[in-house]
């Protein structure tokens, strides 16, 4: 096999990015060079926590575990409890993780890996709002050009929003650092509601998680029994989206997606609209394309992959 793609996971688990890094940790194409917590589905301390925890889970205390961003840049924190549970990770019970938070800010992490590994080598996949990654752009903004890729999890179009009529959660949590994001000039994947709608956590699907002699396959179904219901309530369907680990599926299988590259900017003014993702999906602006928009995915061969890696977790 050729040498493992490096990857850092930035992310507010949260079930649905718990999953996300299980996928990753179960995937040898990666290298996972270091989870980067953010403030998001609930405060900062239960997020870093929860990534430690979900590292144990998956045999991994080996992975460094780093604390970002306290806040987003310019609004006050909006927390997702009623989606997540009080600890964001409500449903298995898992132990208290022992393996140690780095003492090194994640923000300084982000800085100092993609100055120090070759350029265009490390792709950054982001599963909450863009806090430590706009931060690590303005504090150096060198790292641009020096970021292989962001694979996003973030906005809606079609599907408009899931937190206000018009945005989707973690766009809207911290708008100000999405936008430096898209203007950056990084390639930008967005994995927007339009496709996670599609991913869904039917029945069927879960018993296929709990029914694994592992420990991590039981946990994933506790996880979305939990988080389910929220949007089970809410749109009526068998299972609620599985948003963050079309992220990394995306780049183990790009085929299972489509998606066009277009211009995408981010409502940072209205308060009817904060965070709102305007995509230029006909092209009708002269704005530049930045971001391949994802619009569709097969979901049943994602869950067939999503099911056959977990299964060779501990
Ligand atoms: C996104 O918001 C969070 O609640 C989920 O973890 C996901 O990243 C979906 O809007
Ligand atoms: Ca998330």
């Amino acid at each position: 096999m050729s040498k493992p793609h490096p990857i850092i996971i930035d992310t507010d688990p949260g079930q649905d990015d718990a999953v996300a890094i299980l996928l990753a940790l179960a995937s040898p194409e990666f290298e996972v060079l270091g989870i980067t917590a953010v403030a998001g589905n609930v405060p900062l301390a239960l997020t870093e926590l929860n990534a430690r925890k979900i590292c144990e889970l998956a045999g991994r205390s080996d992975i460094k575990v780093y604390s970002g961003a306290i806040r987003p840049m310019v609004r006050s924190l909006v927390t997702a409890e009623e989606v997540h549970g009080k600890t964001g990770l409500d449903g298995p019970v898992l132990p208290d993780p022992v393996m140690p938070l780095q003492t090194q800010h994640a923000v300084d992490f982000l800085v100092d890996t993609f100055m120090s590994h070759p350029a265009g080598t490390i792709t950054l996949c982001t599963l909450g709002p863009l806090t430590n990654v706009a931060l690590a752009l303005v504090r150096e903004p060198r790292i641009a050009s020096r970021i292989k890729q962001i694979v996003a999890m973030g906005g809606g179009y079609f599907e408009q929003g899931n937190v206000t009529p018009s945005a989707e959660f973690n766009i809207y949590v911290d708008p100000h650092a999405a936008r430096i994001v898209f203007e950056a000039g990084i390639p930008l994947t967005l994995i927007p509601l339009d496709c996670t709608h599609q991913a869904l956590t039917t029945a069927s699907r879960v018993e296929a998680f709990r029914a694994m002699p592992n420990a991590s396959g039981p946990a994933v179904a506790a996880m979305l029994d939990f988080f389910e219901r929220f949007d089970e309530n809410k749109y009526g369907t068998d299972g609620g989206p599985l948003h963050d680990p079309c992220v990394i599926a995306w780049l183990l299988k790009p085929s299972l997606f489509t998606g066009r590259l277009v211009n995408v900017s981010v409502e940072c003014e209205s308060e009817l609209t904060m965070g709102a993702t305007v995509v230029d999906w006909w092209g009708v602006t002269k704005r530049p394309r930045n971001a391949t928009v994802v619009r569709s995915i097969d979901a049943e061969a994602f869950f067939n992959l999503l099911i056959d890696r977990i299964a060779k977790l501990p």
